[in-house]
């Protein structure tokens, strides 16, 4: 096994908040057990840019409360070609880049394990998104963030709500994935909920707007996850307006705003452990692996396992939904 000399850390994909705690713990784990940190810029398309530069302790000091990623992120369909992982590992030479710690989520580590295995470089991964989307750990950084911002907003939508007896469908970020739908449903008390892995939801929605016990109800919110399969939040608000006009009906899109802010205390938390937990994997001569964290606990994740795995979403806490919701 190679020695290693130098880290080289960057953050791809969607940014989520606590990227930041999670860089910071990386670059001082880093210099800790006596090697040199290097930020690359813009994911991996500042690997092939060679933005690439050396980072000290203070140059990660007063981030760890900052939402946003201070070495950008970007998505980069060139790293997806042979010559444009050949262009990074380059850039990775001319530093003398022996070793890379990846933060973010499935198209991350995708490109992380194939440039592992083409150049013999270790790499290991860090779960970073809002979608929680990533199989084989409870958590990835940035989702407990988006879920409270998910709670709080729906908290206010729910106030006009039902000053208006009306029915808002709220649409919240997750292309594969429901976590921030099903789990932020349940928080806020949802009426009904619509995510990507449920079968069988517009005859679930329209049971409960044909429930006589949801008259009296003076405010009703349908949160829908991005990528459900009944459709996106305008368009299946338009056919109930259509279909069930006894329902004054409005649509909230709630965006990137659920990427943006202070990470919360948890995340700190998990990022910290994550950062540190990395550096650890490769002093342990670990590679092609992601850290995930399972039942409060740092575990190793190989990269084709939980690249392989859907994430393991709780399904039946949409039952829980049904019997807390009339
Ligand atoms: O993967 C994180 C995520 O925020 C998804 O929930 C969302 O669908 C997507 O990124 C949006 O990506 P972009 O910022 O590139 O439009």
């Amino acid at each position: 096994m190679a020695r290693i000399n130098k880290i080289g850390v960057l953050t791809s994909g969607g940014d989520a908040p606590g990227m930041n705690a999670a860089v910071r713990a990386v670059v001082r784990a880093t210099i800790f057990y006596g090697w040199e940190a290097y930020g690359i810029y813009r994911g991996y398309k500042g690997m092939i840019e060679g933005d690439i530069r050396k980072l000290e302790s203070k140059d990660v000091g007063n981030i760890i409360q900052r939402g946003g990623t201070i070495l950008k992120s970007a998505r980069c369909p060139e790293f997806r070609t042979k010559e444009g992982r050949a262009k990074a590992y380059e850039n990775l030479l001319l530093h003398g880049i022996d070793a890379l710690v990846v933060i973010g989520g499935d198209g991350t580590f995708t490109g992380a394990g194939l440039f592992s295995e083409e150049f013999d470089i270790p790499v290991v991964g860090i779960p970073g998104t809002i979608d929680n989307d990533m199989f084989g750990t409870d958590f990835t950084i940035g989702y407990d963030t988006a879920l409270n911002t998910v709670v709080q907003t729906v908290d206010r939508i729910k106030d006009t709500a039902s000053s208006h007896d009306r029915l808002f469908f709220v649409e919240v970020m997750g292309r594969g994935a429901g976590f921030l739908a099903l789990t932020g449903g349940i928080a806020t008390g949802a009426e009904a909920i619509l995510i990507p892995e449920a079968e069988g939801q517009e005859e679930k929605l329209n049971k409960y707007l044909n429930d006589e016990r949801a008259e009296p109800k003076d405010s009703h919110i349908i949160l829908v996850a991005e990528g459900n399969t009944v459709g996106g939040a305008e368009e299946i608000a338009k056919r109930v307006a259509k279909e069930f006009p006894k329902y004054d009906v409005r649509v909230n899109i709630l965006g990137h705003m659920q990427r943006g802010g202070a990470p919360s205390a948890f995340d700190r938390f998990l990022a910290s452990r994550m950062g540190v937990a990395a550096v650890e994997a490769l002093k342990d001569n670990q590679r092609s692996i992601m850290v995930g964290f399972k039942n409060h606990q740092i575990v190793h994740v190989p990269f084709n396992k939980t690249i392989a795995h859907s994430p393991e979403l709780n399904k039946t806490l949409l039952d829980i939904n049904d019997i807390l919701n009339l």
